[in-house]
């Protein structure tokens, strides 16, 4: 494996944004791992490691980018389980078409999403009614504590909505090599969120598996949250906040700074708390869709995701990203968490 110097991450991300690594490695195997660690160590800089680049806004240089690209794809049948085993490297949309292609349920609702196989433990994944770590039998990586691969098991990894032990108390502390999920085959496909019920529902038949995927790619579509190339829209990680999860007073609070009778978006949450749509919130706060100053912006298709409308800076996107928090805070007293990685 080679170590390059001085490689702009901008194109390894989907925001397009990042200044250059002082060194990079590319990992197919996890000896090169090994061997990109220890040369990163000696040179005594942070190591940072990305994998599809969905969900990072990368500042610059300074650092030891190792990405990880491991491949390969495994399958097998235990009963009706699909035991999928994929490496860190993988694409997910592509693991996702492998699932169904089996029709195999319990990821049709994922589809769609950028990145890697890496990176769905990671912020535990989730879209349309599923969450990937109920699917997630097993997580192997590389410890950088003890200094060897260990596997852990989906509660060892302590998954919560977008939290997994990889991003909360042991941030930085593990490299993810590969993932095996289980998957129900012939299961039905989970259709509970509105989008989707909406989707199909002119539909006599349950749709399969593979038509809820298709399902799920075309309604991200049409919110800008699938990667095309060459749509402004998609210079995006997402969902740049997280949906807050807020107690019934501070709901009352929010009810009453909105004019009286206006709907607010909210779903029911563990210890009767509330979530909040952070879309909402920040429309109510006084933004709207293609919200924008010079090369930063507010998605035109969907008010969560911020956007590199050409040649923004990771500062640029920050600032704006600070605006809306300022504002939804002044407004209804709701601190908004950002959701993508801040690299530097
Ligand atoms: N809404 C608006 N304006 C918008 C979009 C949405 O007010 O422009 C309000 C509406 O009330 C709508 C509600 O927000 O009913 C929910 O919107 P949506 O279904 O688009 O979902 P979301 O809560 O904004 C979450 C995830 C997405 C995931 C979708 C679909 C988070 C932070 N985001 O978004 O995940 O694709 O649900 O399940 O939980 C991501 O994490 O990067 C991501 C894209």
């Amino acid at each position: 494996m080679e170590i390059l110097e001085n490689v702009p991450l901008a194109p390894y991300t989907t925001f397009k944004i990042g200044g250059p690594a002082r060194w990079f490695a590319e990992a197919t195997t996890e000896a090169d791992i090994l061997q990109a660690v220890d040369f990163i160590r000696a040179q005594g800089v942070p190591l940072f490691v990305l994998g599809g680049g969905s969900n990072l806004l990368v500042s610059d240089s300074g650092f030891g980018g190792l990405r990880i690209a491991l491949r390969g794809l495994r399958e097998h049948f235990d009963a009706d389980t699909l035991v999928l085993q994929a490496e860190a490297g993988e694409d997910w949309d592509h693991l996702v078409s492998h699932a169904v292609s089996f029709d195999c349920a319990g990821i049709e609702c994922l589809a769609g999403i950028p990145g890697t196989v890496g990176g769905t433990p990671v912020q535990n994944v989730g879209a349309y009614g599923q969450e990937v770590s109920d699917r997630i039998l097993c997580v192997r990586a590389f410890d950088l504590h003890s200094y060897s691969f260990v596997e852990m098991s989906a509660i060892e990894c302590e998954f919560a909505y977008r939290r997994s032990i990889f991003n909360t108390a042991a941030k930085g502390r593990f490299i993810v090599t590969r993932v095996d999920y289980a998957l129900t085959a012939g299961g039905p496909p989970t259709l509970g969120y509105a989008d989707i019920r909406q989707h199909f529902q002119d539909w006599e038949q349950t749709p399969t598996v593979s038509q809820v995927a298709e399902a799920v790619r075309a309604i991200r579509r049409t919110k800008g949250m699938f990667l095309v190339e060459g749509d402004p829209d998609s210079a995006s990680a997402g969902s740049f906040f997280k949906n807050p999860v807020v107690s019934q007073e501070a709901l009352e609070a929010i009810i009453a700074a909105v004019p009286p009778g206006t709907k607010v978006s909210q779903y029911p949450a563990p210890d009767g708390q509330v979530k909040l749509a952070a879309a909402w919130l920040v429309e109510q706060a006084g933004f709207t869709k293609g919200y924008g100053k010079g090369r930063a912006g507010i998605s035109s298709r969907h008010t969560l995701a911020l956007v590199n409308r050409g040649g923004a800076s990771a500062a640029e996107i920050f600032e704006l990203s600070e605006e809306i928090v300022a504002r939804v805070q002044a407004k209804f007293g709701v601190w908004l968490q950002r959701e993508p990685v801040l690299v530097n």
